[in-house]
């Protein structure tokens, strides 16, 4: 079995209430189920990201378990006046490990550029913490046969004078954004394709051991499949995280 990621991205989902509930009925299923908890932390991760207000119930009920977590979005500073954005360092403080950054939503709806998340991914490596770095294109970039300088142009100006030496910790999660939230899950060759193509391009950048998450209507009954691909080291998954079983499901059908 290869080293695997599995991420939930919750979105703007979830109370703090509704976190604790989750993770209650979550860990104790995992827990009743000795060889995948057994393996978590060593042979595969789990990671959560809530949203940022319900990131300290998160880090509370998973205090003491080997499932982490992060945020979706950072500013590119730790702290000053900058309303409404969250701190790399509280992350840190409250156990937090991941961040996540460029994830297509910010890129589409506020307006994230490769140039503002290069900042992100400078600052989280400087925060000691690990950037799960998105990119993907568009339908439209697709069918016009630009998926690959659309790739291409997102990681060299998103991992832009980052040093891989210094980048052990970071993540790249591919999400074709056609496919996230719509059901319509890139077929095995797509996702072969693409994956081989992101690989060769961190390669040539230095980053000869970053894992490659899939995203986009990621769910039990495709991930078996999908897992058994090159250069697929997990899975980035929205919808299918939101229920404790069906994220578990995919949990086990990704590490059989
Ligand atoms: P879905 O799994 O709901 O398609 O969402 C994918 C995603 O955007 C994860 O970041």
């Amino acid at each position: 079995m290869k080293n695997m990621i599995l991420a939930a991205n919750w979105k703007l989902n979830k109370s703090p209430e509704q976190t604790r509930a989750f993770f209650a009925t979550f860990l104790e299923i995992l827990k009743n189920n000795a060889s995948a908890y057994s393996q978590l932390g060593k042979q595969y991760q789990v990671a959560f990201f809530p949203s940022a207000t319900s990131l300290e119930a998160t880090s509370t009920s998973l205090r003491g378990t080997p499932v982490q977590f992060g945020v979706q979005n950072i500013y590119h500073e730790s702290q000053g006046a900058f309303t409404g954005e969250n701190s790399a360092r509280v992350v840190k403080e409250l156990g937090g490990h991941y961040i996540l950054i460029g994830h297509s939503e910010r890129r589409q709806y506020f307006h994230e550029t490769n140039s503002s998340l290069n900042k992100k991914v400078h600052h989280a490596l400087q925060e000691q913490l690990a950037p799960m770095y998105c990119i993907g294109e568009t339908l439209e970039e697709r069918e016009k046969g630009q998926t690959e300088k659309v790739l291409l142009t997102q990681i060299t100006e998103g991992l832009k004078d980052v040093n891989p030496l210094l980048a052990g910790s970071l993540v790249i999660a591919y999400e074709p954004v056609w496919a996230i939230g719509t059901g319509k899950v890139a077929t095995p060759d797509q996702v072969k394709e693409t994956h081989a193509f992101v690989q060769t391009a961190l390669v040539k950048l230095g980053f000869t051991s970053t894992p490659i998450l899939y995203g986009g209507s990621a769910k039990a009954s495709n991930a078996g499949e999908l897992i058994q691909i090159p250069h697929v080291s997990g899975f980035l998954v929205g919808g299918a995280s939101l229920e404790p079983q069906s994220f578990l499901d995919l949990i086990q059908a990704s590490l059989s």
